[in-house]
């Protein structure tokens, strides 16, 4: 028998950092080209091409059915139009891996659908412990004005499915409104799920 050795990482509760993180990604809105409703704000903004998010992959763990990966996510305040910087949004690759996020500072909304295009959104502060179930197609959101950050433990395995998020888009939009945040309808989404 092998054993992978036991790890502890800090996670910076001030800014959601890892800083003996395995692996850091950046999304900038380029990364994000097409993904926000509005193309005519995105294409204004993308001159300046902001940091949306980053993700710190505390460990490189195998990519094996047992094990659990997890990261923090950390996503910049801002907007594109009436519409909130967000994730790009995946199902997973396995598709019956379920996740685990738990609201570290900052506010926003988990926003999920399942392939056939039923959209739930769920509010997000400090605290909160929000389960992707399998099959979900999820995407968080900054509805605040300072970051939002969060920690994910999901399987190793899990992998990431963007393609189908990148062709039919989320159904459900999370925007500004006069009285806050609210979810509308995403008009260009395609109801055809993931493997169509
Ligand atoms: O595993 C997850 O679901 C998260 O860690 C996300 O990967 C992270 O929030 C970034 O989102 P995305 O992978 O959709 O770019
Ligand atoms: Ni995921």
């Amino acid at each position: 028998m092998t054993y992978v050795e036991p790890i502890a990482h800090q996670v910076r509760l001030v800014d959601g950092t890892i800083p003996t993180a395995h692996a850091v990604q950046e999304r900038r809105l380029s990364d994000l080209r097409g993904l926000f409703a509005d193309r005519e704000a995105e294409a204004a903004l993308m001159a300046e091409d902001p940091l949306v998010y980053r993700v710190y992959d505390a460990a490189d763990l195998p990519k094996e059915d047992g094990h659990l990966q997890f990261s923090t996510t950390v996503i910049q305040p801002g907007r594109v139009g009436d519409e909130f910087f967000m994730t790009k949004g995946h199902y997973h690759a396995r598709a019956d891996r379920a996740e685990l996020y738990y609201g570290l500072s900052g506010r926003g909304m988990l926003v999920l659908q399942t392939p056939e295009g039923r959209a739930e959104a769920l509010p997000m502060v400090a605290g909160t412990a929000a389960y992707v179930p399998p099959h979900w197609g999820h995407r968080t959101v900054n509805t605040g004005d300072e970051p939002f950050v969060f920690l994910a433990a999901y399987p190793a395995d899990a992998g990431y499915d963007y393609g189908t998020i990148a062709r039919d888009g989320f159904a459900g939009l999370v925007v500004a409104g006069t009285c806050g945040p609210r979810v509308v309808p995403n008009p260009r989404f395609r109801r055809d799920g993931p493997g169509t």
